[in-house]
């Protein structure tokens, strides 16, 4: 590969930007693009107001689909880089939507709310990328108001994520008394200004904290207990190491304030300069690297044309490898087909523009019509398929009634190409062909019913299944799996790829079974 493409590739920074909902992402992110300068007023990144929304309201929906299109990938260039935040949906119904596009990621910045510390979703979302190794910094918010104790909170963080962590800011003071943050790393105090609109440029060196400077900045008070927290941290902590971090056993920590603009800085400063450029990723049977000639790309996204009259759907490839270029043929490699773009898409900011070429760690929009579903591969002629694309088992079941025989074609198209898009999964059980549909939220059955209504003219309901969990099953023992099948065939499916699929009642009968046939594997995502 020439050096231009090696160039491209190492000034990229694609990451992700998790929390639980309300811990202050979407400020986070807004904030970042007025840094980048892609956009210039607060508020242009509209909050996640579904998220709030605590029964399901078909507006909100649409009106969530509308904005996560424009803001599923935004781009922009800060100092020599080029910045790609893929965003992820906050709402816990949607879960798997942002699991998967945490397999598009490189690193991720993890929120959490000084005021509430650790929570749910912000458990489960580092569940994920410690399957997938993904190297976490942590941002603690909302320092203007009276949070927990930044001991407790590292502490908190390191035994509920299970992870080591390393502050590189430290605040001074908390909520009313809150005065700023000691950059430990650059030995730098940045005064706290309350200022929704400008950048704080207050910045003050200081090389030696026992300078009566600190006194007069902080007064007497908090500048004794910074010095002694300063040590502490110095005695507590190993200097920061970027190869922990980048192996995702290390996550440096910083703190601010995202809705007055603190401690941003310091923020995006740090993470362009030790975040991992584009990774490399498996296949099914080899590893991929990003400076390898030929271009390779996958699938982790779908997103339906808003325009029911238009049944086109953007399809969004990461690019692991290579240069994608526009009007070339590649191959899709679960078809077996040769595809061209003529109008592929990069997302500037809130802008679409149809682009030439694009290089590992960018996400292209391909305007699609049927031909993908999540986790399909492009390359230029090899055939495999990359791995850690997986369905998570899915938690609610219901079965999906047709309500109107004579669109029952149109019924089947569409709920074909929803569980492609990765809205829910579908599992069909015999006899009688019963289709079952599986989400982890209820709120997927709500969209399900609108979008079949609304963009493909066919009514359904949904009736209720009591099962708790499904998992995947396998086994070597060819005479057991025929035992397992005949005992629990009222309780067996299979998916979408043919694969056969248990339906647990309960998480207690779950266990029961996995005791009764310890012959039988239970896997709990779709990868195995
Ligand atoms: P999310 O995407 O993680 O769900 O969170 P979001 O950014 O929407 O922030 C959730 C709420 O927290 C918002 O208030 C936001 O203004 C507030 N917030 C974000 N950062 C800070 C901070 O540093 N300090 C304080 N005190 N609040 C912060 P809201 O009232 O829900 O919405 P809005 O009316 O302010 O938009």
């Amino acid at each position: 590969m020439n050096s231009i493409s090696q160039a491209e590739i190492q000034k990229r920074r694609t990451f992700g930007i998790i929390s639980h909902p309300d811990a202050g992402k979407t400020t986070l992110t807004e904030k970042f693009l007025l840094f980048g300068g892609a956009i210039q007023t607060a508020g242009a990144v509209k909050s996640n107001r579904i998220k709030k929304a605590a029964t399901s309201d078909f507006m909100e929906i649409e009106k969530q689909r509308g904005i996560s299109v424009a803001t599923s990938v935004m781009g922009f260039n800060y100092k020599n880089y080029k910045v790609n935040i893929l965003d992820t949906p906050g709402h816990k119904d949607f879960a798997e939507d942002t699991y998967r596009t945490l397999t598009a990621v490189d690193s991720v910045i993890l929120v959490v709310d000084c005021v509430k510390g650790v929570e749910e979703q912000t458990r489960k979302l580092m569940e994920v990328c410690r399957m997938r190794n993904t190297p976490v910094i942590v941002f603690i918010n909302k320092l203007d108001r009276e949070g927990k104790d930044p001991y407790d909170l590292l502490e908190e963080i390191e035994k509920e994520l299970n992870i080591h962590t390393r502050p590189l800011t430290w605040p001074i003071g908390i909520g009313g008394t809150f005065k700023g943050v000691y950059n430990l790393y650059e030995k730098q105090l940045n005064l706290f200004q309350a200022d929704k609109t400008k950048i704080a440029k207050e910045i003050v060196a200081i090389n030696d904290l026992e300078d009566n400077i600190l006194n007069d900045l902080v007064g007497d008070k908090l500048a004794n207990k910074l010095r002694e927290d300063a040590e502490l941290i110095e005695g507590i902590y190993e200097e920061f190491n970027h190869e922990l971090y980048l192996e995702s056993y290390l996550a440096p920590v910083f703190f601010g304030s995202a809705i007055n603009n603190f401690g941003i800085q310091e923020l995006l400063d740090t993470f362009v300069k030790i975040a991992p450029e584009p990774r490399g990723r498996e296949t099914e049977n080899r590893l991929v690297k990003p400076d390898e000639k030929n271009f390779t790309g996958f699938i982790f996204k779908i997103h339906a044309n808003l325009d029911p009259n238009h049944r086109d759907r953007i399809a969004f490839c990461r690019i692991v490898s290579g240069k994608f270029e526009r009007n070339k043929f590649y191959h899709h490699t679960r078809l077996n087909k040769k595809l061209r773009f003529s109008n592929p898409t990069s997302f500037m900011a809130n802008d679409k523009n149809v682009i030439e070429e694009a290089f590992p760690g960018d996400v292209v929009g391909l305007y699609d019509n049927g031909n993908f579903k999540i986790g399909d591969t492009l390359t230029e002629g090899e055939n495999f398929l990359f791995k850690g694309i997986p369905s998570f088992s899915p938690e609610i079941f219901k079965v999906l009634e047709n309500k109107d025989p004579l669109k029952t074609k149109q019924l089947e198209k569409g709920i074909t190409q929803l569980t492609d898009e990765g809205v829910a999964q579908l599992f069909t059980q015999q006899p009688g062909n019963v289709r079952i549909v599986g989400t982890v939220g209820e709120l997927q059955f709500d969209v399900i019913q609108f979008r079949l209504m609304h963009e493909y003219g066919a009514a359904c309901a949904f009736s209720q299944l009591s099962y708790q969990k499904a998992s995947w099953f396998t086994s070597d023992d060819k005479i057991e799996l025929e035992r397992f099948n005949t005992i629990k065939k009222y309780n067996i499916a299979t998916d979408k790829d043919g694969r056969q699929v248990f339906f647990a009642d309960s998480i207690w009968s779950l266990k029961m079974t996995q005791d009764t046939f310890p012959k039988i594997n239970f896997h709990f995502t779709s990868e195995f």
